[in-house]
């Protein structure tokens, strides 16, 4: 009885009340809160991620901008039939440059997690073009306005430049040489202005693991960069950089 009557003081009070609430949840945060600043890294790393290229960068931005998210998922979560589906399950070093992370909640269509080279760089367009002409049962809606619209870059030093802010770790040579790798990557053949060497050094040498870099047209049209570019670029190497070849889960495999 004795404890109840001293509540009743906090149920009068509705200031002394919300004080106390701020530090009795105060106490929740710091104990959540202060074990991951003494941690090094949260994510346990893994061989082959490496930060977008501009050109995939600048087609995430498209994915983002276009709400595919709103029908897509990319976690393959650790459960059987995702696993059999779609390969192995999502790593979380897989999102760690992820800002932000496209994990998403709704699967109107198949989680999109590792559909890098699940199909064609072809079929990705046509698809996006008009999926019926692919998946006739699809209610997927077109998007091939895409092909028509020239990919905007004016800004894509900036951009990089914003992803190192908030941890992704560019170098100055990738943020440097943004334009002219995003230009090779989608027209590897334009011997005028690009950087194919310099790209396919710089990111390999980030991922630590050959061949992460793909470089070619890929809406068919190599006259000019076109956003459909840049979606299928992205899309062609989403959830390709960890080789599960040769991966194997450090901590799961130790206990056994
Ligand atoms: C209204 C919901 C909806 C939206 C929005 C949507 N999709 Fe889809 N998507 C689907 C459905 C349903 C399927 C399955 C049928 C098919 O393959 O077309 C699909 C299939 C796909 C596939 C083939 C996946 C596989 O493993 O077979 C890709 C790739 C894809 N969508 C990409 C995108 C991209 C990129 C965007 C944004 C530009 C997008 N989708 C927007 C509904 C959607």
């Amino acid at each position: 009885m004795g404890l109840m009557n001293k509540h009743v003081v906090l149920e009068r009070h509705s200031l002394l009340l919300t004080v106390c609430i701020l530090i009795v949840v105060s106490i929740g945060g710091i104990i959540q809160m202060v074990p991951l600043m003494y941690m090094d890294n949260t994510i346990e790393r893994v061989d082959g991620m490496r930060p977008y290229t501009p050109l995939e960068l600048a087609g995430r931005d498209i994915y983002i901008r276009e709400g595919c998210y709103v029908c897509h998922s990319q976690m393959v979560r650790p459960l059987r039939d995702e696993v059999e589906r779609y390969g192995h399950y999502s790593l979380a070093a897989e999102s760690m440059y992820d800002h932000p992370f496209q994990w998403g909640s709704k699967r109107t269509g198949p989680d999109l997690a590792r559909v890098g080279g699940k199909y064609s760089a072809e079929w990705q367009v046509d698809h996006l073009t008009d999926p019926r002409s692919v998946v006739p049962e699809s209610i997927m809606p077109p998007y091939a306005f895409l092909a028509d619209k020239t990919l905007k870059y004016d800004g894509i030093e900036d951009r990089l430049k914003t992803e190192r802010l908030v941890g992704v770790p560019y170098t100055d040579d990738m943020i440097e040489n943004a334009k002219a790798h995003l230009v090779a990557q989608a027209d590897p053949d334009n011997l005028g202005y690009d950087d194919v060497d310099g790209l396919i050094e710089a990111y390999t040498e980030a991922s630590g693991r050959e061949g992460t870099v793909e470089t070619r047209d890929y809406d068919g049209d190599p006259s000019r960069i076109t956003e459909m570019d840049a979606l299928v670029a992205y899309l062609q190497m989403t959830g390709t950089l960890v080789d599960f070849s040769t991966y194997q889960a450090g901590d799961l495999n130790n206990s056994r």
